[in-house]
């Protein structure tokens, strides 16, 4: 049986040893708790997702920051009803689905005062948040060996914020070099972003109306146009729109 400390002492330990550049505060690690698994994951719906106890405790202790976990879990919920409706097999669904719900994860070895600051970010602050992504796929890396579900859906992460035109971050893939749960994950994280409220951010909010309009005229540009016409679809047979 792995204790809290212990398993989030694991995590700490095994980044420095790897050499990543990725840690995890110590000012960071009071605030973490459990939040309950069942209601992220739905296990009966997927009974067969190949996470052991320890990385789904560790995984649990990590999203407990929460606007980072209901943000994920509503970006979690759109994602799969996205992937749903276009079909997907069942075993990119379980990397969306774990994707999706970790996506922003690398968040959680950025600076407070980065995330949560009301001043304008500096040019290096900007950079550092551009990174969240590749933290995430490091953090899932070193959790869980190559070849797991956990493993995969890191690539799907450091991917979240690339975009369809190449103007996207860390690294400017284009086009389907993208991962097809990445290209759905824009999407549901894009439109969550401009729809609901963040306790560090001051910014507008769009009705889910005019958020889809905006989505939609990024089709192509920024989102998969084959991902964003199903949520469009999505959107009008839920009475969203
Ligand atoms: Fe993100």
């Amino acid at each position: 049986m792995i204790t809290r400390q212990k398993s989030v002492d694991r995590f700490v330990d095994r980044s420095g040893s790897a050499g990543a550049a990725v840690q995890l505060p110590h000012a960071w690690k009071d605030k973490i708790t459990y939040f309950s698994w069942i209601t992220l994951y739905e296990p009966d719906k997927y009974p067969n997702i190949r996470l052991n106890s320890q990385e789904m405790k560790l995984l649990e202790q990590m999203m407990k920051i929460s606007n980072v976990e209901n943000h994920c879990k509503r970006v979690m919920a759109l994602s799969l009803k996205i992937g749903n409706h276009m079909g997907i097999e069942i075993e990119m669904a379980k990397t969306l689905v774990t994707a999706a719900s970790f996506h922003d994860v690398g968040k959680l070895v950025i600076l407070q005062s980065v995330l949560f600051g009301n001043k304008e970010l500096s040019e290096k602050e900007h950079l550092i948040n551009h990174m969240h992504p590749e933290y995430g796929r490091r953090m899932m890396h070193l959790i869980s060996p190559k070849g797991t579900e956990v493993c995969a859906a890191g690539e799907i992460i450091s991917q979240h914020h690339e975009k369809m035109d190449g103007s996207g971050y860390p690294r400017g893939l284009r086009g389907r070099d993208i991962g097809l749960p990445a290209r759905i994950i824009a999407v549901a994280d894009e439109f969550d972003g401009l729809t609901k409220p963040k306790p560090y951010q001051q910014k507008a909010l769009m009705s889910p109306e005019a958020a889809a309009k905006q989505i939609a005229a990024n089709a192509g540009k920024e989102f998969d146009p084959q991902v964003v016409r199903h949520f469009l679809e999505i959107m009008v047979e839920e009475r969203m729109v």
